[in-house]
C-alpha cells in the first residue's frame, strides 16, 4: 500500500504538512492564533470535508491544513473517513502528514481510527497500473496519527483493521479498472487462486466442462457467444469456531456487450468492463477476513464469463435450464447477469447456509431510481435485510431498499418455460431480484445492485474516479457482524 501509518503520542513536528481537525462549534485552540472570524473571512466554516491550507507560522516549517468535522456532536467513524479524504487529497503534493484527527472524534476509537485509515488510503488510490507517467499519483507516503491518550493498543488495532479494509478496497478497484482485454475470466480466475492462496482461503475453480457436468446452464448459456472461457471460482473461509454461515456471490460479467441484444456503442459502455464489480468484491472482502480474524464461516462463488454477440451465442427465444432445474426462456440477452447469478444462488442453497447475500452491476433501472450514490438491496427475510442495512450505515456505502413485491412475478411469465428473463420496461430492478428469488428457496438472501454506485465521474471524498469496487467494504462488516436471521 501507497502510505505507512504510525502512531505519536505528541505532535510531531517532522512532517511537511499537518492536519488539524476544526469542528464548527466550541472554543478553537490558540495555537491556531485565528479566530471563528479569522476563519470565516477565509471562507473555511469547517464544514465536514471542508479543508484550508495555511502557510506555516514564524519558528515552523509545517503547511497547516484545517480540515472541517462539522458539529462535534454528530462528529462519526463516517464523518471522520470523509474528513481524512478530504485532507488527504489536500496534503497530496507532501511526502509526510501528521494529525489528530482521530481523536477528534467521541465515540469509539478503535472505530475512528479504523474509519481514518480507510479515509486517507482510499481517496489517495489511483489505478496507474497502464500509464507509463504515473504522476498522478499522490505523494502523501507517510501519515503520523498523533494521539496523546492512553487508548494506544485500540488505536492500532483500528488502524490495522483500516489497512485491511482500504486494501480490500484499492485491490477490488484494480480488477474493476482493468480493461477487459488485460482480465478475462480465466485471468481473473489465476489470479483469485494466487490471492486465495496469500489470504489462507480455500480455492477450486470450475471450468466450462465442469460447469456443464454440474448442469450450470446459465453459466453456459452466457458464455456461449463467446471465444473466451468461463470460470466459477469457488472460496471457503473457514475460521475455528464459526458461529454461523454465508455465502457470498458475485456477478463476474468481465465485459458486457450486451450479446445479440447488443448494447449501443456509446461512450459509457466502456463501463461495462466494470460488470464484473461484484465478483471483485466478493473476492477482495473475503482475501481480509483471516487478518481481521472473522468468526463466521464465508463461501464465495464468482461467476466469470463476457457477454458477447456471435454465430454461437444465446439467441431471443432459445430456452436454458438452470443448476436447480429450472427453465428460462431468453427474451434479451442483455439480462445475463440474473443468468450467471441463479446458478450460483443455486449451489449457495445446496451448501444449506445461514445466509446469502448476491452482489451484482445488475439493472440500469436500479441506477435511474437511486442515482450513483446508493445501490439497490431487496431480500426475502426482513430480518436479513437488516442487517445489510446496518453495516450500510457502518461503511457509508449507503443502500436504499425497494420492495420484493411478489405480484410482478407474473411479469416474468413465459409462455414456454418456467420464466422469462425480464420482466418488462418497469420495475426493472425489482423483477430482476423476483428472478433471481426463483434461485433461493427459503434461505435468508439480500441482493446488492450495485449499477449505479460502481463508478465514480469525479474524485469525492474517499470515492476516486473510476470503479468505486462499492460493497467491499459493506460485505467484510456484513459477514464480521453476522447473526442468524429470524426466519
Ligand atoms: N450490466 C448491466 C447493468 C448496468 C447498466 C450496470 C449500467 C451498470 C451500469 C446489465 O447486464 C444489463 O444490461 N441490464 C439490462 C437489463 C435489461 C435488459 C432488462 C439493463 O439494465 O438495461
Ligand atoms: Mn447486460
Ligand atoms: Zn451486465
Amino acid at each position: 500500500m501507497g502510505i505507512s501509518v504510525t502512531l505519536s503520542r505528541t505532535a510531531d513536528a517532522s512532517t511537511s504538512a499537518v492536519g488539524i481537525p476544526i469542528a464548527s462549534d466550541g472554543p478553537l485552540s490558540s495555537d491556531l492564533r485565528l479566530s471563528r472570524k479569522d476563519l470565516s473571512a477565509l471562507g473555511f466554516e469547517a464544514k465536514s470535508g471542508q479543508t484550508l491550507v495555511l502557510p506555516s507560522t514564524a519558528g515552523s516549517k509545517q503547511v497547516r491544513i484545517l480540515v472541517g468535522i462539522g458539529d462535534v456532536k454528530s462528529v462519526t467513524p463516517s464523518t471522520l473517513r470523509s474528513a481524512a479524504a478530504s485532507l488527504a487529497r489536500a496534503a497530496s503534493g507532501h511526502a509526510s502528514l501528521s494529525t489528530a484527527l482521530v481523536s477528534a472524534g467521541r465515540g469509539d476509537k478503535k472505530a475512528n481510527a479504523q474509519a481514518v485509515v480507510e479515509g486517507l488510503l482510499l481517496a489517495t488510490h489511483r489505478y496507474v497500473n497502464l500509464k507509463n507517467d504515473k504522476s498522478s499519483k499522490s505523494k502523501l507516503s507517510n501519515v503520523v496519527l498523533v494521539a496523546t491518550d492512553s487508548a494506544r493498543a485500540t488505536i492500532e488495532a483500528g488502524v490495522a483493521r483500516g489497512h485491511a479494509t482500504a486494501e480490500a478496497v484499492c485491490r477490488a478497484r484494480d480488477f474493476a479498472n482493468t480493461p477487459p482485454g488485460h482480465l478475462t475470466a480465466r485471468m481473473f480466475a489465476d489470479q483469485a487462486v494466487d490471492i486465495a492462496k496469500a489470504s489462507g482461503l480455500r480455492v477450486q475453480v470450475y471450468n466450462r466442462d465442469q460447469l456443464e457436468a454440474m448442469g450450470c446452464g446459465g453459466m453456459i448459456g452466457v458464455n456461449k457467444g463467446s471465444v473466451e472461457p468461463p470460470r466459477m471460482v469457488k472460496l471457503t473461509y473457514t475460521p475455528r469456531n464459526a458461529k454461523g454461515k454465508v455465502v457470498l456471490v458475485g456477478k463476474g460479467v468481465m465485459y458486457d456487450s450486451g450479446g445479440i441484444s447488443l448494447k449501443p456503442s456509446d461512450p459509457s459502455h466502456a463501463a461495462m468492463k466494470m460488470d464484473m464489480s461484484g465478483a471483485a468484491a466478493v473476492l477482495c472482502a473475503m482475501a481480509s477476513l483471516r487478518d481481521l480474524k472473522v468468526r463466521t464461516s464465508v463461501v464465495g462463488y464468482l461467476m466469470c464469463t463476457d457477454n458477447m454477440p456471435s454465430g454461437s451465442a444465446l439467441r431471443m427465444g432459445d430456452v436454458i435450464t438452470m443448476r436447480n432445474g429450472k427453465t428460462v426462456e431468453i427474451h434479451n440477452t442483455d439480462a445475463e447477469g440474473r443468468l450467471i447469478l441463479a446458478d450460483g444462488l443455486s449451489l449457495a442453497v445446496e451448501s444449506k447456509p445461514d445466509a446469502i447475500v448476491d452482489i451484482a452491476t445488475l439493472t440500469g433501472a436500479c441506477m435511474a431510481a437511486l442515482g450513483k450514490k446508493m445501490a439497490g438491496v431487496l431480500g426475502n427475510n426482513q430480518s436479513w435485510v437488516d442487517q445489510v442495512k446496518s453495516s450500510s450505515d457502518r461503511t457509508d456505502e449507503l443502500v436504499w431498499q425497494l420492495p420484493l413485491h411478489k405480484d410482478y412475478r407474473k411479469l416474468l411469465d413465459s409462455n414456454v418455460a418456467d420464466m422469462r428473463n425480464i420482466g418488462g420496461p418497469l420495475a426493472g430492478t425489482i423483477t430482476a431480484a423476483l428472478f433471481l428469488n426463483e434461485f433461493v428457496a427459503d434461505v435468508p438472501w439480500a441482493h446488492l445492485d450495485i449499477a449505479g454506485p460502481m463508478d465514480t465521474d469525479g474524485d469525492d471524498g474517499w470515492l476516486n474516479r473510476g470503479a468505486t469496487a462499492f460493497g467491499t467494504r459493506l460485505l467484510i462488516d456484513v459477514v464480521e457482524n453476522f447473526r442468524k436471521p429470524r426466519k
